[in-house]
């Protein structure tokens, strides 16, 4: 059972109305046992420049999958020079990655839908559950427009796929160009591969640059066809 009723949330969901005011109520309410969970995207570098003007001490952890790009480990360097910021780096378990390459190979996920979903099972969603059964509430920058399941999220929810802890999206309602506003009006660092046309950050296997026209979330997993892309941080597969 969840520390909040389904009632107070959309309450708060009513009153809390800018980001940096969920921000708030979040670190009052939820700190420490709340974290914000980061890929080091633009939407998150703008969660963690709120967050560290809040309270420095605010908690950020990433899933280390092991296939980032170093685009990705420069940034967070930049993120810990900058703020003084202590990132909790989660590593998936040694012994299920090295079980999963043994029997399907270093780029499974290639070949079929059940591989891909089984790395980013082991490699993302594991650690990640590791993680959540510790806190009370997670942030994420999840925004509304990146897919359909997200177009339905609220700033502020009871995460039934989570143990019904609070899931805090501060920034659901940004469109992509706010997003860059916040992060070149207040100077802050950002992933370098945006400026390689990688709207969205994932693993350097798994992502890659779009084209000009294309959705945003296009170079995701690029050789799949269906429309809601998802590794299942956001959206039970059903098969972890
Ligand atoms: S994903 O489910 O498709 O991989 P996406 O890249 O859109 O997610 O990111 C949405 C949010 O999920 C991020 O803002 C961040 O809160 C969280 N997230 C995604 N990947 C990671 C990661 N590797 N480590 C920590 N949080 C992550
Ligand atoms: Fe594995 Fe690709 Fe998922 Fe990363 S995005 S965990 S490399 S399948």
């Amino acid at each position: 059972m969840g520390k909040f009723t389904a009632e107070q949330i959309s309450e708060l969901n009513n009153s809390l109305k800018t980001p940096d005011q969920v921000l708030k109520w979040t670190m009052e309410n939820l700190h420490p046992k709340v974290a914000l969970a980061s890929s080091f995207g633009a939407e998150d570098m703008v969660l963690i420049d709120m967050l560290m003007k809040i309270n420095d001490k605010a908690r950020i952890f990433t899933l280390d999958t092991g296939r980032l790009n170093q685009e990705t480990y420069n940034v967070m360097d930049e993120i810990k020079d900058k703020y003084n910021a202590n990132i909790e780096v989660m590593f998936p378990d040694t012994r299920e990655v090295e079980e999963m390459v043994r029997v399907n190979g270093m780029n499974l996920f290639y070949k079929s839908a059940e591989n891909r979903k089984l790395c980013c099972g082991i490699r993302k969603v594991h650690p990640l559950n590791k993680m959540l059964t510790t806190l009370d509430g997670w942030i994420t920058g999840l925004r509304s427009d990146q897919t359909e399941n997200r177009s339905n999220t609220a700033r502020l929810e009871i995460d039934e796929q989570h143990n019904s802890m609070i899931k805090v999206s501060p920034i659901i309602d940004w469109r992509w160009e706010q997003v860059w506003d916040y992060i070149k009006s207040n100077d802050i660092p950002y992933n370098k591969l945006h400026d390689q046309g990688y709207p969205s950050i994932g693993c350097e296997p798994c992502t890659r640059a779009i084209k000009p026209g294309e959705d945003l979330r296009a170079g995701r997993w690029w050789w799949e066809r269906t429309s809601d892309k998802e590794c299942g941080l956001h959206m039970d597969h059903g098969s972890n």
